[in-house]
């Protein structure tokens, strides 16, 4: 897709979102944010990107907002994505994620939208029993978090079959670094993913790192995650979008490389420089051993492929970002 495109961009502000909005305004499209802001950052967008700063829930704005001309298309970040906070609370992710997403789903179709790009996640797979996760690994999610974002797969699949929506599900492992210029990066409030909790613990901003369980059936005994950098995400989308063209897809996007999480602790002290305090603990209930994407199938369909492909290049991003930004966005804390 050569001509500029004019996308709505829901939880936009967010960490993978925000850097999709930057590679989507870099070359030249249309951009519009929707996004209540409870985890987002008006300061990660371009100041000339609108932001509708709303609820998914809030119909009436939803509506008005894709009521304005013509969207080429839809991509949907907006999401509770805590897997832990989904075991305490299933209906609430089930309603908000899920049931949010299908009305969503539905006013595009309304609103004659031709193309949806879903974020998905590898919390479909549970705990795979075969490794690397394709596209055909079979669905088995283990969280009420994982089962919302199936939902809107599988509400998604309808809507193509009778309404011919065309989507893209991009099934993502662990997003992590920042962007290459320092406009957008990861601050999630609270903060759970690895890299950046290390990178904090290294720089003195938390006192130390919680490993959860080092008998895991793994060369070192820590879980194996495959991390992304964000910005090969935001050009996954590129591609997706592109590729709709001829139909919709589903892709797994990961760098298909597995690291632990003593991995990403080592990584984080050589490109930082520092020592990174540690305490190793029980296993997390529910943490698979390994999760590793084969991207396979969206490399081979597109021609991408992750151009961050060392653990310490998304690192030294990650870590740039923190250091300019070591209160993270609004410098609040
Ligand atoms: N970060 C990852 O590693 C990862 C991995 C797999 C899947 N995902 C999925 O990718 C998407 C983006 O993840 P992220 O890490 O950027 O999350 P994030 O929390 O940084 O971004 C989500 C954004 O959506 C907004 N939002 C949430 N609920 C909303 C609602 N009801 N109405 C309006 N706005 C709302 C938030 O304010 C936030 O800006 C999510 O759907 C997540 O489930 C992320």
């Amino acid at each position: 897709m050569t001509q500029p495109v004019r996308v709505l961009v829901t939880g936009g502000a967010g960490f993978v979102g925000s850097h999709v909005v930057w590679a989507l305004h870099d070359r030249g499209d249309e951009v519009v944010v929707y996004d209540n802001l409870r985890q987002g950052h008006r300061e990660a967008l371009p100041t000339s990107v609108e932001l509708v700063e709303a609820e998914l829930a809030d119909e009436t704005t939803l509506d008005a907002t894709l009521g304005r001309g013509r969207w080429d298309g839809v991509l949907h970040f907006a999401a509770l994505s805590l897997v832990g906070e989904s075991m305490q609370r299933p209906f609430h992710y089930l309603t908000e994620n899920g049931g949010l997403g299908i009305r969503l789903i539905d006013a595009c179709v309304r609103h004659k939208v031709g193309r949806f790009i879903l974020s998905s996640t590898a919390a479909l797979f549970g705990n795979p029993e075969t490794l690397p996760i394709t596209e055909t690994t079979r669905i088995d999610p283990g969280s009420p978090y994982g089962e919302s974002k199936l939902m809107i797969e599988r509400t998604l699949y309808w809507a193509d079959r009778i309404h011919r929506l065309r989507y893209a599900c991009l099934r993502y492992f662990n997003a992590a670094g920042a962007d290459a210029d320092g406009r957008s990066g990861e601050d999630h409030r609270p903060e759970t993913h690895l890299i950046p909790l290390v990178i904090d613990a290294a720089l003195g901003l938390r006192p130390e790192i919680t490993v959860f369980g080092n008998d895991y059936p793994t060369p070192d005994g820590t879980c194996i995650r495959d991390y992304v950098h964000v910005s090969d995400l935001a050009q996954a989308h590129l591609a997706a979008l592109a590729k709709l063209q001829d139909g919709s897809v589903t892709y797994n996007l990961g760098s298909g490389t597995g690291n632990s999480v003593l991995e990403v602790i080592r990584s984080v002290e050589r490109v930082s420089g520092r020592s990174v305090p540690m305490r190793v603990v029980g296993r997390r209930p529910g943490d698979p051993a390994v999760l590793v994407a084969s991207s396979e199938l969206i490399r081979s369909q597109t021609g991408w492929a992750p151009r961050f492909t060392q653990l310490d290049d998304i690192v030294a991003s990650a870590l740039a970002w923190r250091r300019r930004n070591p209160n993270g966005y609004g410098n609040a804390a």
